[in-house]
């Protein structure tokens, strides 16, 4: 199993929406996937079901010690579960030291990982502190969306700084990629951005496509789906995540490069 946080300095950067449309992409190509929200915003669950507020999840276990495995809620499509973040307003009251609360986070996501998932996507509030440091100390990977817009890319070496200081730790969390998101085709402003992240990182640190800025994902978080279930053709947005999502693929190690269908190994339709 691979637990995957999608995490960011920056608020508002499309982490929600990543997490919503990658869990659902990586679900329909048949991994058994787990969608928490640790936000508690609530924003994953506010987004996909309007009673999410009224239902127990994340939070509730973390903090009343409510039993996980009955706060996983199923969804239309077989493949994927999700986790609201829950009621528990102890969050907001603060009512735990951090240490405390790390190690309940620990036990949440040692629960989870009994119960067979391939994936667990978990949507974090912005900054790398809090909570979100606690479950990026239980997660093996992290993906960072990045606004492509001039400003924002100055939070990367501060993620960076932290992921490696959370290695130095002895945590095995390790950057998936930094996904580029709200690309606006053509916005001189937002190609000068991508150039200099790919001169400024190596290659491998960005994913190979990026997430346009299309009104569809405000159209499709105020409906309550995944870009995917917009409309009975999906729009071009979707596609996008399903390139995503078997680039992730390789990234995590859910899949070898052996298996995958790049260029030098796909199979000849004929001989
Ligand atoms: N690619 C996109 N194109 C257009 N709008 C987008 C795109 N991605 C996200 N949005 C919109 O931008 C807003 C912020 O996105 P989102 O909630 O996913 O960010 P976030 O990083 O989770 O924010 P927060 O830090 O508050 O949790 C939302 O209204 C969302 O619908
Ligand atoms: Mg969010």
């Amino acid at each position: 199993m691979v637990t995957l946080a999608i995490a960011s300095q920056k608020g508002g950067v499309g982490k929600t929406t990543v997490s919503v449309n990658l869990a659902y992409a990586m679900a329909r190509r048949g991994w058994h996937t787990l969608l928490l929200d640790s936000d508690p915003q609530g924003s994953v669950g506010l987004s996909l079901s309007r009673k999410a507020q009224e239902r127990f999840g994340f939070y509730d276990a973390v903090y009343s010690n409510h039993d996980v495995e009955r706060l996983v809620q199923p969804t239309r499509l077989p493949e994927l579960k999700i986790l609201t973040s829950g009621q528990n307003l102890s969050f907001f009251e603060g009512s735990g030291s951090p240490e405390q609360e790390a190690g309940k986070v620990a036990d949440v996501f040692g629960n989870l990982e009994r119960r067979g998932f391939d994936l667990i996507v978990a949507d974090t509030p912005a900054g790398m502190a809090g909570f979100t440091g606690h479950i990026l100390k239980c997660s093996d990977f992290v993906v960072v969306p990045q606004q492509a817009e001039p400003l924002g890319a100055r939070s990367i070496p501060y993620v960076l700084t932290a992921l490696r200081h959370l290695r130095d730790s002895g945590h095995q969390v390790k950057l998936a990629g930094i996904l580029l998101t709200m690309m606006q085709q053509g916005s001189e402003a937002c190609e000068a951005v991508v150039s200099e992240l790919r001169d400024l990182l190596p290659a491998e640190f960005l994913f190979r496509d990026m997430v346009p800025r299309d009104v569809d994902f405000l159209e499709a978080s105020a409906r309550g789906v995944p870009l995917g279930l917009l409309r009975d053709i999906a729009p071009s947005g979707a596609l996008i995540f399903d390139k995503l999502a078997a680039e992730l693929e390789t990234r995590v190690k859910l899949r070898t490069e052996d298996h995958g269908y790049d260029r030098k190994t796909h199979t000849p339709l004929m001989d």
